[in-house]
């Protein structure tokens, strides 16, 4: 898909993603499994890192399968070559079964009235349409509920233009030191065994999404569902010791303004920040059009010449102010950065998750189409 910011390659803010640790962590997570497939998600644009350049990336990688949320990511990796199966995870309204089904999109059906729409959309395509089952063990978002998969049987006897070829579940906890994931184990396996003695199986059975992977193996059953690991993130209890991942991404921008104020000036919408003594501001281009959270500007840093200094006042659409002190020093073009280390500073996505009180999901998801993403692979490949 056509992107002038990623095109053009101008803008002095940009994240970096380095694909030699895309690469170490696929490994690191592919060595935990025991033979097991392995599906990479990349929807939301594969948490922010570029949906195409990711899933190309993991099917030179070798992944099994890709994860979607919805049927336009998945043309768009099929309209951008891409040819290993592709799941689109959520649960998706009729209209757009036959795009599903044209575009070899593997669909998620949550109910026995979603097979039957499936089933008469194939029909019409002359086409097998492939499906996997979606059971609610409870995470209780989507699925028929574990104890009525029943339902899925007469559709599963009767359909002649479905291929059935997985079913699965989600965790509602896996990140958390919680019983509750046991339980979702344990209920699964009865549906397993429900559909078995029934006459069926699966071709690709799973549960696990990056929780489920690090801290149950005993739930890897066929496939894992690999998403924030994969990026190098994880965010709950801390990581087994087994397990090393790198943060793939780094966020920068430069100094594009430097001022002079005097004692009791007032800085940006509302003046949030009033100077308590005579300072010294940059602004920075970038704002919460970037994803830059504009909960940010009360507690927010950034690092600029090996020094962490506080964002001042609010953070605006496109721009924000930074506060370097009476004595910083900065030049127009020097780096600033947003998420990443100097040599003796650092800011992760969990320090910015924190200081706007979101989640790292949301972060990354949230960096928006104008900044360019660049891929560096040996050197700086912009
Ligand atoms: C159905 C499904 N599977 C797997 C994942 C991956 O989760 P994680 O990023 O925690 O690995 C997600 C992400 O939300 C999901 O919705």
């Amino acid at each position: 898909m056509s992107n002038i910011h990623q095109e053009l390659h101008t803008r002095p803010t940009f994240v970096e993603i380095d694909m030699q640790k895309l690469r170490h962590n696929y490994d690191e997570i592919r060595n935990q499994l025991d033979g097991q497939k392995m599906l990479c998600i990349v929807k939301g644009n594969a948490y922010g890192h570029g949906i195409v350049e990711m899933a190309r990336a993991f099917e030179s990688y070798g992944a099994d399968y890709l994860g979607v949320a919805i049927p336009e990511e998945g043309v768009e990796l099929r309209r951008s070559g891409i040819t290993i199966p592709i799941l689109v995870l959520s649960a998706i309204s009729d209209r757009q079964i036959p795009i599903c089904i044209q575009y070899d999109l593997t669909i998620t059906a949550p109910s026995d009235e979603k097979l039957d729409a499936i089933d008469a959309a194939a029909k019409v395509f002359g086409k097998q349409a492939k499906v996997h089952l979606k059971v609610d063990t409870g995470m209780g978002r989507i699925g028929v509920n574990w104890q009525r998969a029943e339902k899925f049987l007469p559709i599963l006897q009767s359909s002649k233009n479905i291929d059935f070829e997985g079913l699965y579940a989600h965790f509602a906890m896996s990140d958390e030191e919680s019983d509750f994931t046991q339980k979702q184990i344990e209920r699964f396996d009865t549906v397993i065994e429900m559909f078995n003695n029934n006459g069926f199986d699966f071709q690709y059975i799973h549960h696990a999404n990056s929780g489920g992977i690090l801290f149950h193996s005993h739930a890897r059953y066929s496939m894992v569902r690999a998403g924030m690991i994969l990026y190098g993130l994880f965010e709950g209890i801390d990581l087994p010791a087994h397990i090393n991942l790198q943060p793939v991404m780094n966020w920068k921008t430069e100094v594009v303004y430097f001022k002079f104020i005097e004692k009791g000036m007032g800085i940006g919408y509302g003046h949030h920040f009033v100077a308590e003594d005579d300072t010294r501001i940059i602004t920075v281009p970038v704002g919460y059009a970037d994803g830059f959270q504009r909960a940010m500007g009360t507690k927010g840093h950034v690092i600029l010449r090996d020094i962490l200094y506080p964002i001042a006042g609010r953070v605006c659409m496109d721009q924000m102010m930074v506060d370097i002190g009476r004595n910083g020093t900065a030049y127009k073009g020097d780096e600033v950065i947003l998420v990443g280390e100097s040599e003796n500073q650092k800011i992760t996505f969990f320090d910015i998750a924190d200081w706007s009180g979101t989640s790292i999901y949301e972060l990354l998801s949230q960096i928006s189409y104008r900044v360019p993403r660049i891929y560096v692979r040996n050197e700086i490949n912009r």
